[in-house]
């Protein structure tokens, strides 16, 4: 088997060929100095020469806020891009794996979302990473879409460096408690990813983490297991005004992996633990 993954200098490509390379699979990580996905010959060209048997697509315009007033960029980036892939992968035969977010589904109520739930993303971000899904589905049969949220990883800016840092310079600091969902650890995930592709369980999914909290509560974990004193004040995201609107409930239900006999993530309590360490600290 052979696969090509794009998105290799951010958090989650980086891991999924750390994986890939872990368990001896032929792979090669790409990102814009390889090709750009939003130009469909570079793309088509590039994916045709490497021959993959599997695309997994981590690449994505990710800067939620700044697509609020980008939204050609983004879209660009996250529709033409990802059907440029499908495209290519049609072209070759091969399966191709989509990372898509809990940023489609609307956030309302306080149960986890089914994938089979009604999708109403609320930003600009969310609808063109559905819209990326779409693409992916209207010229593959042979896909899978993996929703995660959260996300983590030795390879680029997140939110728990971010408390980390903050963590040391101030003596409290202010996170939203209303939202909630399941931080995701980019290793976890990428062996989620793995697993999936190596199946012919074509279909979509939730990855993440198992348990959920606030980003107050998570925050609460990282100065404790980072040993920063910070002290965390919970507010309402009423409180914290951001250009994207960000769903409440991101609580996304893990039982599609079940029915397909796929093994859950740890929980993001365990995971956070091996991150501390993984940075050292
Ligand atoms: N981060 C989260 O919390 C989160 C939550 C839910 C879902 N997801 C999804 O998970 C996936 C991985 O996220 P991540 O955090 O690993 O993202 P990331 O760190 O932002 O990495 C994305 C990578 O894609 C590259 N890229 C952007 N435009 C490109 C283009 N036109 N051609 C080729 N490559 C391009 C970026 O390069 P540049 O940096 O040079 O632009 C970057 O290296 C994405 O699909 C994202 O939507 C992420």
């Amino acid at each position: 088997m052979k696969v090509l993954v794009t998105g290799f200098n951010g958090q989650l490509g980086y891991d999924v060929v750390k994986e890939l390379t872990s368990r001896s699979i032929e792979c090669i990580g790409v990102d814009l100095q390889d090709f750009d996905i939003t130009d469909r010959k570079q793309t088509v060209d590039f994916v045709k020469n490497y021959n993959p048997d599997v695309i997994v697509h981590c690449a994505a315009y990710t800067a939620v806020d700044k697509a609020e007033d980008d939204a050609d960029t983004c879209r660009k980036v996250n529709v033409d891009g990802s059907e440029n892939l499908a495209l290519a992968a049609k072209e070759i035969g091969a399966k191709m794996l989509y990372v898509s977010t809990d940023y489609v589904y609307g956030g309302a109520g306080d149960t986890p979302f089914e994938v089979t739930d009604p999708t109403d993303p609320k930003s600009v971000y969310g609808k063109t990473k559905l819209e990326g899904e779409e693409a992916v589905k209207k010229h593959l049969d042979n896909y899978f879409i993996v929703r995660t949220s959260w996300v983590f990883g030795i390879n680029g800016n997140n939110f728990v460096k971010t408390m980390l840092r903050l963590g040391a310079e101030r003596d409290e600091l202010s996170v939203v408690c209303d939202q909630i969902g399941s931080p995701t650890y980019t290793p976890d995930l990428a062996r989620l990813i793995c697993d999936i592709v190596m199946t012919e369980k074509y279909g979509t999914y939730h990855g993440t983490n198992e348990n959920y909290c606030s980003w107050a509560e998570f925050a609460e974990a990282i100065m404790t297991l980072g040993n920063r004193k910070a002290k965390i004040k919970p507010i309402p995201s009423s409180e914290y005004p951001a250009k994207a609107q960000r769903p409440l409930n991101s609580r996304l239900s893990k039982d599609c992996l079940d029915r397909a006999g796929i093994d859950r993530l740890p929980t993001w309590q365990d995971a956070l633990e091996r991150y501390i360490k993984e940075l050292g600290l």
